[in-house]
């Protein structure tokens, strides 16, 4: 299982949702690795929701800054987290119904998730608030 390292290339040069991507990729890789272990279903199953729940607060953060400082971007990118926590929750339904089960494929897909939009729109509006912070 590929660790997920939270480093410089993922900052959006916002302290306080650095902070919180961080935590979520801790989560991250605490979910990768009870997969790893082998770990009891109902551990890997509050851990997927830990992740979730944590992810859907995180949005809520951004969101409330993108609103707070007049980002022009803030629809677009509240529909990117809608559709991020729908797919989530998707792989978390998946998993309650296969008897605990995640395969590799929702686990890179899990992982696609969290960095690409990071990258993307995160970044994007990161370079927003910076300049108005
Ligand atoms: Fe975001």
């Amino acid at each position: 299982m590929k660790v997920l390292i939270w480093d410089e290339s993922l900052s959006v040069q916002i302290q306080e949702i650095d902070d919180d991507h961080r935590k979520l990729v801790d989560l991250f890789n605490i979910l990768g690795q009870s997969i790893e272990e082998e770990s009891s279903s109902d551990y890997i199953e509050a851990v997927l929701e830990e992740l979730i729940s944590c992810t859907d607060w995180h949005f809520k953060h951004e969101e409330r800054l993108m609103l707070k400082y007049g980002y022009q971007g803030l629809v677009a990118h509240k529909a990117e987290h809608q559709e991020l926590i729908n797919s989530a929750k998707a792989v978390q339904q998946k998993f309650l119904q296969q008897n605990g089960m995640i395969s590799n494929e929702d686990i890179a897909f899990l992982e696609q998730w969290l960095t690409g939009h990071i990258l993307g729109a995160d970044i994007e509006m990161g370079s927003y608030l910076g300049e108005v912070m």
